[in-house]
């Protein structure tokens, strides 16, 4: 299993880590156009897995040499400007789409049967973005979001609740940004539905600082997080890899789904060996609904705003 990681800054790097030491993938590009680090960060990655008993060859390149990407089975792109403090996800939008543009346009030519997973925010549009450019099917394109938000409030429940966060299984829809949904009625605890343990209205902070999590780590570092996404990306790969049929919430392109078309949005997916296996549509109630819309409108005003768009 190859795989190509576009991007070798903090989410690259983490992602790759936990790819080598779990021994999921036999090859691990690193890709950046800064080919000092994406080297650097590789032979850095390479020395540390004999200690890890892992045989995976790690490689890094600069983006004049993306013909070593050729045949890679996953390509997982966190190329992009990050968050300063201050910034939202959404104002990266058309900077990002270039880089996202460009990239994807590249991977497709080295490895056309290449499965995507997109890192990059504002993370619906830069997925949408990937879907438009690679003419792929959309069932190989995959944007992390939701996996990563659903471990934040999983987070912020567990403390809440004071049980373990493994325990805690819940289902995200909408966009990785402030207009995310945790789906309250789709949560529990080992079985126990929330509702039982926790009032509407507490939950309603809980999913508000989950909104915030983010923001929270960038106005620390300066910078997004990256441990926690490296960690979510993983699962998509696992999932591909293993063909375990996992149910994700991820950024996928809906053609009728939900009553939307033409846009990225975050849903409950089935995962396995062809990417994204199935769509699960949930019976959404008139408040769930409601906040779905608000969701799409506000990642569809952000389609509208991609200078791109006119070019291709
Ligand atoms: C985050 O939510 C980087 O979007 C990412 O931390």
């Amino acid at each position: 299993m190859k795989i190509t990681i576009i991007g070798s800054g903090n989410v690259g790097l983490s992602c790759a880590t936990l790819l080598a030491q779990q021994k999921l993938a036999t090859q691990i590009i690193l890709l950046d156009i800064k080919e000092n680090i994406s080297k650097g960060k590789s032979l850095d990655l390479a020395q540390m897995l004999p200690l890890l008993h892992s045989d995976t060859k790690v490689l890094g390149i600069s983006n004049n040499e993306f013909d070593k990407t050729k045949n890679s089975d996953i390509t997982i792109i966190t190329s992009g400007y990050p968050r300063t403090p201050g910034m939202s996800r959404d104002e990266l939008i058309n900077i990002n789409a270039q880089i996202i543009l460009s990239v994807t346009k590249q991977s497709i030519i080295f490895s056309p049967k290449t499965k995507f997973i997109i890192v990059s925010n504002p993370l619906d549009v830069m997925t949408y973005v990937s879907y438009i450019v690679s003419k792929i099917d959309a069932s190989r394109i995959i944007g992390m979001g939701g996996i990563l938000d659903s471990i934040r409030y999983r987070y912020f429940l567990s403390k809440e609740l004071h049980c373990s966060p493994r325990d805690i299984h819940t289902v995200l829809l909408g966009t990785h940004g402030d207009y995310m949904i945790p789906l309250y009625r789709y949560t529990s605890v080992s079985g126990i539905p929330i509702h039982e343990l926790i009032s509407k209205e507490k939950n309603n902070v809980l999913i508000e600082k989950t909104k915030k999590g983010g923001e929270e780590i960038v106005n620390f570092l300066g910078t997004s997080s990256w441990l926690a996404p490296g960690a979510s990306i993983l699962q998509i790969v696992e999932s591909i890899i293993k063909d375990s049929k996992r149910i994700l919430s991820c950024s996928v392109f809906l053609n009728g789904e939900y009553n939307l078309s033409n846009i990225c949005l975050g849903v409950p997916i089935v995962v396995g060996k062809n990417g994204i296996e199935k769509i699960l549509e949930l019976h959404l109630n008139k408040e769930e609904k409601l906040l779905l819309i608000q969701s799409a409108n506000q990642v569809q005003n952000m389609i509208c705003k991609l200078e791109l768009l006119n070019e291709l």
